[in-house]
């Protein structure tokens, strides 16, 4: 790592000043897949994440006892210009497939900048285990999408172990126009099958059905359970979902601000068929839940910046489905609840 690559890797100064135990300290900027530089954090307890600069692209999320939390699927491309396929794929400035806009948007095809000194948190990180990223438009990219904009993304890891990930998106464009977006959170979770799981607090909700041309239909169900391919966006959902993993006997708490929807995913068997990066048989161990941000696209003036928040948890599950109790869950959490919404 060169000096000014080191230095540009938030948080190495803090663990400097600490002492940090872990040999690699708790921030380290080196190369992975294929070569790409990626920012793994680590805690003292023993939990990591990794972030691939391209695509500002979370590929693993470890508990404290190393097991991996995240779904990446053995045929990912880790090569410009193919997303990864799992992890947790930033979708920007759209989701889904609309214009002429790749799928998903650009922000996930792009090698992101680690940024040395961006600008002040209302709510300061105590963590030491952080990075910052920006993306900021090419000329290329202002041809397909003609807003300058300035994109933060901060990946945090908690002392409990907890993921976080922050957004800020600022409109920079010089000409005095708005622009609209809608975004996503795209994250694979690590499951131990499909036909143990089920998602809990979109009971009741209204969804977009994407297998059904976005027809809206209100959940009937107590909790999302998986039978078959399932595509939804749920409307105006809570700040918090749970994916309880009966198998594993562990719940993933997904805590969100400034996103109110909530995209529910599995491909099943045909569509993982019909997927090059994705194998036949992979979506067993996946189901996305992804905090979004997609019937009512965000606007920003010139000079306006959005906030887009996730954290998440992985707890053993101690209660019984239909029971889910988020506040009991995460009272072992690191982030204040005013920081999140
Ligand atoms: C989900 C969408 O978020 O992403 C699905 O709801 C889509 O419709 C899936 O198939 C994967 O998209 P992509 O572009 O990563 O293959």
């Amino acid at each position: 790592m060169s000096s000014t690559t080191a230095a540009a890797v938030a948080g190495e100064e803090s663990a400097a000043a600490t002492g940090a135990p872990t040999e690699a300290g708790p921030v380290e900027l080196c190369r992975g897949t294929n070569g790409l530089e990626k920012v793994v954090l680590r805690e003292v307890r023993g939990s990591s994440a990794e972030v691939y600069l391209y695509g500002s692209h979370v590929t693993s999320w470890k508990d404290e006892h190393g097991e991996e939390l995240l779904f990446v699927s053995n045929k990912a491309i880790f090569k410009p210009s193919k997303a990864i396929r799992g992890g947790i794929p930033i979708c920007f400035p759209q989701f889904s497939n609309f214009g002429n806009l790749e799928s998903h948007g650009f922000a996930r095809n792009r090698t992101w900048s680690v940024e040395t000194d961006p600008p002040p948190f209302p709510v300061p990180t105590s963590n030491r285990a952080y990075t910052d990223l920006i993306l900021l438009p090419t000329e290329e990219d202002l041809k397909i999408w003609p807003h300058s904009f300035e994109f933060r993304l901060r990946v945090a890891l908690g002392p409990g172990g907890d993921l976080m990930l922050t957004s800020r998106i600022r409109n920079t464009n010089a000409d005095g126009k708005p622009f609209s977006f809608t975004f996503a959170y795209h994250t694979y979770f690590s499951i131990s099958d499909i036909s143990e799981v089920r998602v809990e607090g979109l009971e009741t909700l209204d969804y977009l059905d994407n297998l059904k041309d976005r027809a809206r239909f209100t959940e009937q169900g107590d909790a999302i359970v998986f039978e078959s391919e399932l595509d939804r966006i749920y409307l105006g959902t809570p700040s918090k979902i749970a994916i309880i993993d009966h198998e594993k006997k562990r719940t993933f708490v997904v805590r969100k601000g400034g996103l109110p929807d909530a995209v529910v995913w599995n491909p099943w068997d045909k569509k993982a068929k019909a997927m090059s990066d994705f194998g036949d048989d992979e979506y067993k161990r996946m189901v996305c839940v992804e905090a979004a941000a997609i019937e009512k696209q965000i606007t920003l003036k010139p000079g306006e910046e959005w906030t887009g928040k996730l954290e998440l948890s992985a707890v053993p599950s101690s209660y019984y489905s239909g029971q889910l109790d988020p506040d009991r869950v995460l009272q072992d959490s690191t982030v204040p609840e005013d920081s999140i919404s």
